[in-house]
């Protein structure tokens, strides 16, 4: 089984990207850590165990980590994923934060990666705060990590928190340059112009959300409110869909052969400028002199076919 680890800021595409990782037979997810973002790092721990409790899965472990950036700010304002990182949906049966372990999510990644060198995909959905603090416990993290995929950065220039920058980004862009520069491992980038332009369509998430199971019960509760928020304004241009972002992440850890095309150059990130701190840097002429080249997913597999009007094998022929 494909082993991971995944480090999260628990809003809804959070979710989203953990649900999909549960739902691989193929994979094992060795823990789960939290870090600051969309909302606090404890709303966070409790929506991960909320997501957790609707999969059935509860025994996976679960750490708490960084409550700020290096900085120690914070930015998530609850505008797009609710204050509490799940669209504000009242659950009275939610799991206790007892649940949490003792352990820190830092020293966890970096005590999980050691216990299986070369086998652990990261899978980071977050401000990359808790990665940045990992290698710097242990600068040999990285060549012992078999992947590492994040959602994160932008290459058009085209934020969705400030101007020039994606949200993972802004809201920590020191660890953001630790993690582009230290992680000198296999690295694939879920960047936000490229998630803007594979969004689920509105009627796929109408069918997806109106099955008959516990899952998508919990999914159209967390979901509504940043759907409709979506359809206000996505910050995409031409949006009609929905932008699961965290989830490309997710599926290029679990399937190799989900990105069909990517560009790979160095990448850093830009920490100061009137506009730009927070930009994530594409180096193509390489100028920046450095050896370690991060892919850029471009293109991925076309269409995915999951069953509902019919078997999944008619879907996928109807398609
Ligand atoms: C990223 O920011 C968060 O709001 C999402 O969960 C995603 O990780 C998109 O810019
Ligand atoms: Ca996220």
């Amino acid at each position: 089984k494909k082993k991971l680890l995944v480090d999260v800021d628990c809003g809804v595409d959070d979710a989203q990207a953990i649900m999909l990782g549960l739902a691989d037979p193929n994979v094992e997810i060795l823990g789960i850590t939290c870090v600051h973002g969309n909302t606090t790092v404890e709303n966070v721990c409790k929506n991960v165990l909320r997501v957790l409790q609707a999969c059935k899965k509860l025994e996976i472990p679960v750490f708490k980590g960084a409550a700020k950036s290096i900085l120690g700010i914070t930015v998530g304002d609850g505008s797009f994923h609710g204050q509490d990182g799940l669209g504000d949906a009242p659950d009275a049966g939610a799991p206790s934060l007892d649940l949490i372990q003792e352990e820190n999510a830092v020293s966890a990644i970096v005590r999980i990666v050691n216990e299986n060198p070369g086998e652990v995909s990261l899978v980071a959905t977050a401000p990359l705060t808790n990665l940045a603090l990992a290698v710097r416990m242990d600068p040999t993290l990285p060549a012992k990590l078999k992947g590492l995929y994040i959602m994160g950065g932008n290459t058009e220039s085209r934020g969705n928190t400030t101007v020039c920058s994606e949200f993972n980004f802004a809201a920590d862009p020191e660890a953001a340059y630790v993690v582009l520069n230290d992680y000198q491992c296999e690295t694939y980038l879920a960047c936000w112009e490229f998630t803007c332009y594979s969004q689920l369509p509105w009627d796929f998430c109408d069918a997806w959300l109106g099955q008959d199971s516990d899952k998508a019960r919990f999914m159209a509760k967390i979901f509504r409110h940043s759907m409709e928020e979506a359809k206000k304004d996505s910050g995409c241009l031409g949006f009609t869909g929905f932008v699961s972002c965290d989830s490309y992440a997710m599926a290029a850890a679990l399937d190799d052969s989900f990105v069909t095309e990517s560009d790979c150059h160095p990448v850093s990130v830009e920490l100061t400028g009137t506009h730009t701190r927070g930009m994530m840097i594409v180096d193509t002429l390489g100028l920046l002199k450095k050896t370690h080249k991060a892919c850029i997913m471009k293109k991925i597999l076309g269409i995915t076919c999951v069953h509902g009007n019919t078997a999944v094998e008619n879907v996928c022929k109807n398609a």
